[in-house]
């Protein structure tokens, strides 16, 4: 395959590139290079034989020149994290939404069918629960009120008792609960209407919480398991909100590396105009309390703290069902939790 890759130069897309590399595809990086991500003095580690465009993916003549002699597009770049404000909402949208329309329409001119987007679990919000009462249901945000007064749970909308938190299928209604959700949400739907418009195929993979080597360290717009990791390493105590009984998947990079070359596999055999969503989840459910302590124990760092406090664009649980990868693109997650982080503890971060 000769393919794009867009962000390939970030913490998931450099997993992604050298895994491509390694099956013997061509591949071309679009990386802007954001400095966010790429500190000064940040070194570009891509595999040999790999090509690098320095460019936005909102500018079109820039992407246009990318796709020359492109069978298919891995869509990486994207602005990710809860970020700090709503300031903030202007950069999610045009890197995440603005990019993906010019990179749709610069592909529909160069008639280049296939695109691979990477996807968040954040889209679906809250998730799914289970009322004993009233079967599954989806809560509404949480107040405030019970946040402050460490009520974290979510309680069921229609009767307020308990609920049970579920696995996400990927059929579940989209419901984002903050800029870069919606912004998510948004880069879906672009590349559906474009699938629906051009003839193309398109396979997004929802991942869920990404970690391992080379994970961007602790900014606003790090996932918790690099700022954990950040904090080990400067001999610190993870500090954990809420009560740490918050519950998430954690995928490790390779494994997420894996899952978009099983979906680039699949795309030549899928008809024209066709969208599908895959969840990318180990299949492991660990609270964030739980991360928090293998990572202290692996980095030999002091035991987390539980702080109490809360954000209130997080959701409670989110855990992924990711039988659908595995049947239908026979990806299989090779990394246990375990190994994973504790490989993790001792592994670069971006940046430091
Ligand atoms: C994360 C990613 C999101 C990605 C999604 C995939 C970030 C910021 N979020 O969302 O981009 O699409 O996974 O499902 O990268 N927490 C602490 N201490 C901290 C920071 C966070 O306890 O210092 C807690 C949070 O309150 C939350 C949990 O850790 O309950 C996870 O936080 P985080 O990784 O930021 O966000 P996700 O919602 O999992």
């Amino acid at each position: 395959m000769d393919v794009l890759l867009t962000g390939g130069a970030g913490f998931i897309g450099s997993a992604i590139a050298a895994r491509l590399a390694a099956a013997g595809h061509r591949v071309r990086v679009l990386d802007a290079l954001l400095p966010a991500v790429h500190p000064a003095g940040g070194v570009l580690n891509l595999p040999d034989g790999v090509e690098f465009i320095r460019g936005d993916v909102r500018d079109g003549e820039t992407v246009e020149r990318a796709l020359r002699g492109v069978t298919a597009v891995c869509h990486q770049a994207a602005m990710v994290g809860l970020g700090l404000d709503l300031d903030d909402a202007p950069d999610y949208v045009g890197c995440n939404d603005l990019g993906t329309a010019v990179l749709l329409a610069a592909m529909a001119r160069a008639k280049v069918t296939e695109l691979v987007l990477a996807g968040s679990m954040v889209v679906y919000g809250e998730g799914s629960y289970r009322c004993a009462e009233h079967g599954t249901v989806a809560p509404g945000p949480r107040r405030t009120a019970d946040l402050s007064a460490g009520r974290f749970e979510p309680p069921c909308p229609r009767c307020g008792e308990p609920l049970e938190p579920c696995l996400v299928e990927e059929d579940t209604a989209p419901d984002p609960r903050n800029v870069y959700a919606a912004s998510k949400v948004a880069q879906e739907h672009l590349a559906s209407a474009w699938a629906r418009a051009s003839g193309g195929r398109v396979i997004v993979l929802r991942y869920h919480n990404v970690y391992g080597p080379g994970m961007p360290r602790d900014t606003p717009y790090a996932g918790v398991a690099s700022i954990f990791r950040s904090a080990v390493a400067r001999g610190e105590a993870p500090r954990v909100f809420e009560d740490g009984g918050q519950r998430r998947d954690f995928v490790h990079v390779a494994d997420v590396a894996e899952a978009n070359l099983a979906a680039l596999r699949a795309l030549a055999g899928r008809e024209p105009g066709t969208f599908r969503c895959y969840n990318v989840g180990s299949g492991q459910v660990h609270t964030v309390g739980e991360m928090a302590a293998a990572l202290a124990l692996a980095g030999g760092g002091r035991p987390p703290v539980v702080t109490g406090q809360y954000r209130l664009g997080d959701v409670r649980h989110i855990t992924a069902d990711s039988r659908r990868l595995r049947e239908e693109l026979a990806w299989r997650p090779e990394v246990a939790f375990e190994d994973g982080m504790a490989d993790f503890a001792h592994a670069p971060l971006r940046g430091e």
